[in-house]
């Protein structure tokens, strides 16, 4: 039975498991990734199976193929504890990337993660939500996000939010867990995330944070009406590129162009 109190809705073991109907959500969210953020990584490593490893680089392989133009503004939101945005610094070495997120463990993590790799000179954390920037608008030539979407409250006023901080004809990069392709798959993948997940989690003392990841799974749109979200916020020029099987979707989105620089 979970129990809701003050702070929001928490699992029989204690632990934060935020509920979407509820108006206290996005502070339940930033609770839940309090409560796990000294042992995230570990743990999106053996949720994932290790597959996390090879989606972000991939993503920036698709990203390439997309829009084959060096960046020299980049904006990580929901940067977790930094490894897209460690990712973003090396992959493109003349960018300076900013990589923001509102929860505060997260951040204090990212900063704490070893300096002297190739482009942390070039990398800075902050804390900012995703439903107002504090950057300026058209301060961005690329915006990525991963595996933060489906922990939105408001899809569209965030894709919004994106769209505005990016120049025109600037890239939004998302990446997402989404349903696989293949249907028989699919049952695979639910008996995964419904089943094991939430017992991992259990079995760590976190089963709030594992139960809520199957449910937020189920409220991101499927892959075409997500791309109609990214169209409706600015970004006319959208592509879906499925890894995996389609377990996990790198949305690839370009803002509108301004007419000087077509052609
Ligand atoms: C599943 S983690 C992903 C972290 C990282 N991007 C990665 O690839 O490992 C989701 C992150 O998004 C952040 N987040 C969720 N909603 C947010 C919002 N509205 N504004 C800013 N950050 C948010 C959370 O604090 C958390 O660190």
């Amino acid at each position: 039975m979970e129990a809701p109190g003050p702070a929001g809705r928490t699992a029989p073991d204690g632990s934060p498991y935020p509920d979407r109907t509820q108006p206290t959500f996005e502070r339940e969210v930033r609770r839940m990734f309090t409560h796990i953020a000294e042992r995230y990584e570990w743990f999106d490593h053996v949720a994932s199976l290790g597959n996390d490893f090879l989606w972000r680089p991939r993503a920036l392989w698709d990203l390439d193929r997309f829009w084959p133009r060096p960046p020299s503004r980049v904006l990580d939101l929901g940067c977790g504890t930094g490894e897209l945005a460690r990712q973003l610094a090396r992959h493109f070495p003349a960018a300076r990337v900013y990589a923001a997120d509102f929860t505060r463990a997260m951040v204090v993590n990212a900063v704490r993660a070893p300096r002297g790799r190739a482009g942390a000179d070039r990398l800075e954390f902050c804390r900012a939500t995703a439903l107002l920037l504090p950057f300026a608008s058209g301060s961005f030539d690329l915006v990525t996000n991963a595996f933060v979407a489906r922990n939105l409250s408001d899809l569209p006023r965030a894709l919004a939010e994106m769209r505005r901080v990016l120049r025109p004809g600037g890239v939004l990069l998302t990446l997402e867990i989404t349903e696989p392709v293949s249907p028989r798959f699919s049952r695979l993948f639910h008996a995964y995330f419904d089943r094991v997940v939430p017992w991992l989690g259990a079995a760590v003392r976190r089963a709030g944070p594992y139960r809520y990841l199957p449910e937020s799974l189920r409220s991101l749109p499927p892959r075409e009406r997500f791309l109609e979200a990214m169209r409706a916020a600015g970004f006319p020029r959208t592509a879906a590129r499925p890894q995996s099987m389609g377990i996990v979707t790198a949305f690839l989105g370009q803002a509108i162009v301004a007419p000087a620089q077509r052609g």
